[in-house]
């Protein structure tokens, strides 16, 4: 089968590959001629476990460009995987999914399906068929597909080829069966992936519904931490209690500075707007986009709460990604407290093994920070950025930092005062130590005076 896929992001590019794998001819279509210049070469653009590695097995099968007509005109199948950021209102901004759209319909010569794994609101994939329809020359029929994407970042490639389910939105038998037939090897061996068939609404809501419950799941689990640190529980062994009924099941209950990423953000606040547009507010979104604003502040305000005055104080941040494993900093809580941390004239010493470059770029993308640059530098190591600070904040829990000596805090900090967003480092280990440690929804381990002392 021909295929085209729109935008190489997450989406779109593992996508490709991934059906490239498969045994499809893939052509991965994007405006951005460096981005295909570099996957030309065999080089992601995007950081991704696997991908550069699947990228040459697959090469045969694939193909870049920014010829956005040879590609679509050619295709059985067309993948749409834009992004669809969030709107100042919180509502999906679809303006990249219908600037693909536009272009396909000055390219169509003959039938297609257009599958729009990108997430968009319920009710998108019949408004995209009206609009095609409309504007499509007379003898070329055009299905829309709903297929929702459920990979993370991370272990895209792995949550792509094995992934939980393949969900598929039609209201067509034949784009149906070309939807079964296109995924046909990923519901056998080795994969043997569920496939599920349903409407197009029902399908654009099950991506809705699976992120937010997750996200629920999350701002669940850090308000009851916030309420075990006031009372003295520790909850990482209330998770790990809770963790046994299988009906809560073991994911998802790190409690920390919140979620972040590219989706859980804007896909709780869609569907919010979404709901109340229908008269019909889910609440519990509501609260949890709530509960995640205020979580993501939380170790600047512990830190404001020991120290009062933060002017002039030299702090590491360790850790800039939203996540372990990914480059990506979109809605990270490292960039909302940094922001913070800079405005109270705080000198930022700073640590991430891949997200720097990022970091640095989207922090000062904000045009009122413009002013703070000086105030902020990266290092290679965690020595390095620790080295002589008064603070410590762990916004990542990256393995390097989960496995770094202890020993080097207190004999490369004057007062190891450390503030872990993440719940790195174990309570009994960390209290050999005289480190002062205050983590989330555990108590605080205070043996920084002793050192004082000594
Ligand atoms: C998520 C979904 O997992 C994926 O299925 C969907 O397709 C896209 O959104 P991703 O954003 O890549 O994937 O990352 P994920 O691993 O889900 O983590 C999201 C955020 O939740 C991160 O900021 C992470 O730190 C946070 N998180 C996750 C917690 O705070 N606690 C947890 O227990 C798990």
């Amino acid at each position: 089968m021909k295929i085209a896929v729109a935008g190489t992001g997450y989406v779109g590019l593992v996508t490709g590959v991934a059906l490239a794998h498969i045994g499809h001819n893939v052509t991965c279509v994007d405006v951005d001629l460096e981005k295909i210049n570099l996957m030309k070469q065999g080089i992601s653009p995007i950081y991704e476990k696997d991908l550069e590695n699947l990228m040459e097995i697959n090469k045969e099968r694939l193909n870049y460009t920014t010829n956005y007509k040879e590609a679509y005109q050619d295709a059985d199948v067309i993948f749409i995987g834009v992004g669809t950021p969030e709107k100042e209102d919180g509502s999906a901004n679809l303006d990249y999914l219908y600037m693909v759209l536009d272009q396909i319909v000055n390219s169509l010569k003959k039938d297609v399906v257009i599958v729009i794994k990108s997430t968009v609101p319920i009710g998108t994939n019949d408004e995209v068929e009206i609009y095609i329809n409309n504007k499509i020359k007379s003898g070329i029929k055009v299905m829309v597909v709903s297929n929702p994407e459920f990979l993370a970042q991370g272990t895209a490639v792995h949550d792509t080829l094995y992934a939980t389910r393949i969900v598929i939105g039609v209201e067509d038998e034949k784009a149906k069966k070309i939807m079964t037939t296109l995924y046909e090897p990923l519901t056998k061996e080795p994969y043997n992936v569920p496939l599920l068939v349903m409407d197009r609404k029902s399908a654009e809501m099950v991506k809705y519904a699976s992120n937010d419950f997750l996200a629920l799941k999350i701002s669940y689990m850090n308000e009851l931490a916030n309420f075990a640190e006031k009372i003295g529980a520790d909850i990482s062994l209330v998770a790990n209690g809770m963790s046994y009924d299988p009906r809560i099941g073991n994911k998802f209950l790190n409690s920390g500075i919140g979620y972040g990423g590219s989706c859980f953000p804007k896909d709780t606040k869609a569907l919010y707007f979404s709901s109340k547009l229908y008269n019909s507010e889910i609440k519990t979104i509501g609260a949890c986009i709530e509960v995640n604003e205020n979580q993501k502040i939380i170790l600047f305000k512990k830190l404001k709460e020991k120290f009062k005055n933060l002017e002039n104080f030299q702090i590491a941040i360790l850790g800039l990604t939203f996540k372990p494993g990914t480059d990506d900093v979109r809605e990270a809580p490292a960039l909302v407290n940094a922001k913070l941390l800079l405005k109270e004239k705080v000198i930022i010493k700073a640590y991430d093994p891949i997200g720097v470059s990022n970091f640095n770029h989207t922090l000062f993308n904000d045009v009122s920070m413009t002013n703070y640059k000086e105030q902020i530098s990266y290092y290679n190591t965690i020595e390095d950025t620790i080295k002589d600070c008064q603070a410590v904040l762990i916004m990542t829990e990256w393995p390097e930092i989960k496995e770094f000596d202890l020993k080097k805090y207190e004999s490369l900090m004057a007062k190891p005062y450390i503030f872990d967003g993440r719940n790195c480092y174990d309570l009994k280990n960390i209290s050999k130590y005289a480190i002062y440690y205050n983590s989330i929804g555990r108590k605080v381990i205070d043996n920084c005076k002793e050192k004082i002392s000594l």
